[in-house]
């Protein structure tokens, strides 16, 4: 029997202050491992780029051409704190790809555009990527066996192509991973491999490297952080996956560790995280800190409290991943509060406005840019 209309409404309000009770239980153990004494004193002389150009890093954040055209002063502050600039959305397949035999790079062209005005370097995020999301309709509706390998093919070459020579790198393929899918090798069951099996990854890589010998080539994923056993299946496929990649002579260059951190970080740990980076390392592979946010979504609303702890989280991650040598980049995903996916992708229950990311609505440093620019000033160099 089923629950009925009455019962449905039931079970879900009931799902919901349960999830209400569940945020304040989170609100108030963060609260508890706030530290008020805590100094995240810095200067604030040297932007973010350069601190981390002083130690042979790269700086910089994900953005969008609309993003940089409606705000001049954050255009400026762009400008100012980063050396290297990431697609966030204007090159995903929706963007660029209308139709099967058409690509339009109007916006794209000027992004790219404006990373050459500006003197900073272009990263290009994602190429290949399973999420429906981000998939044109046509190509959601009409990828198979059939058409998988041509549209892959040209459309690694052709985007690849327009940029040649003038890219830092690429992330080639994004989110292969998920062990949960129940696959003996870790990989996702998106509709890539079920179009073209496990190899699509390689011959992404091929087409990639053989169209511009100078960019480098990246593996992007998510979930490789904490002390949980969901990242750790994560980290145990994706060292896997990289092993068979280069087993097989993929030209692949590095790995990108998206880092959606969030605030508590009770699971954070520093050993197994520097094992990880070094399994990593050993492999011969770069490494980049990539999609670096700090979600409050669970802290209380209280503002010192709230960016105190998300200055700790960026602080606590950063002076850990920062001593593996074989970390050559550091980008966050975004670079000012209101700007951040994690404003309507977690929302704050109080309704207040998340605040993941060194800058705030004004444009002005936060702690988190402090926590950012001391874990710069205190790493090994390069
Ligand atoms: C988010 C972006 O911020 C959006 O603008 C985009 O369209 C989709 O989602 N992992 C990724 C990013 O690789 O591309 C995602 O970005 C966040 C999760």
């Amino acid at each position: 029997m089923g629950l009925g209309a009455t019962g449905m409404l039931g079970a879900i309000a009931t799902r919901k202050s349960r999830n209400r009770l569940s945020h304040y239980l989170q609100a108030f153990q963060a609260q508890a491992s706030d530290d008020p004494a805590r100094s995240f004193a810095v200067d604030r002389e040297m932007a973010l780029g350069d601190r981390a150009a002083a130690k042979g890093l790269l700086y910089g954040a994900a953005t969008q051409l609309h993003l940089l055209e409606e705000n001049p002063e954050f255009a400026d502050r762009f400008v100012q704190e980063c050396k290297v600039l990431v697609t966030e959305n204007d090159l995903n397949w929706r963007e660029i790809r209308p139709a099967p035999s058409q690509f339009d790079f109007a916006v794209l062209d000027q992004l790219f555009d404006f990373t050459q005005a500006h003197n900073l370097l272009f990263r290009g995020h994602s190429l290949i990527w399973h999420l429906r999301e981000i998939l044109p309709p046509w190509l959601r509706d009409s990828l198979g066996p059939a058409n998988a390998e041509w549209l892959l093919i040209d459309h690694v070459r052709t985007v690849v192509h327009r940029y040649a020579g003038q890219t830092h790198s690429w992330d080639v393929v994004n989110e292969a991973i998920d062990p949960s899918d129940g696959r003996a090798d870790g990989l996702r069951d998106s509709l890539w491999l079920q179009a073209l099996g496990p190899d699509y990854i390689d011959l992404a890589f091929r087409v990639a490297a053989e169209t511009d010998p100078t960019a480098m080539l990246v593996y992007n994923d998510h979930g490789l952080v904490y002390d949980i056993p969901r990242h750790e299946a994560r980290r145990t496929a994706t060292l896997k996956l990289l092993e068979r990649l280069q087993a097989q002579g993929t030209p692949v260059h590095a790995l990108g560790i998206q880092s959606h951190l969030s605030a508590q970080g009770r699971e954070f740990n520093p050993q197994k995280m520097r094992a990880f980076l070094r399994n990593v390392a050993d492999l011969d592979l770069k490494i980049l800190i990539t999609e670096l946010d700090v979600s409050d979504y669970e802290l209380p609303t209280d503002l010192e409290v709230r960016d105190r702890l998300v200055a700790a989280a960026y602080e606590d991650y950063l002076s850990v991943v920062l001593d593996e040598p074989a970390v050559i980049a550091v980008i966050n995903w975004g670079l000012s509060d209101p700007h951040s996916w994690l404003s309507w992708a977690r929302p704050r229950s109080d309704e207040e406005s998340s605040r993941p990311l060194p800058f705030d609505e004004n444009l002005q440093p936060k702690l988190a840019w402090n926590a950012i620019a001391r874990a710069f000033d205190n790493a090994p160099p390069r």
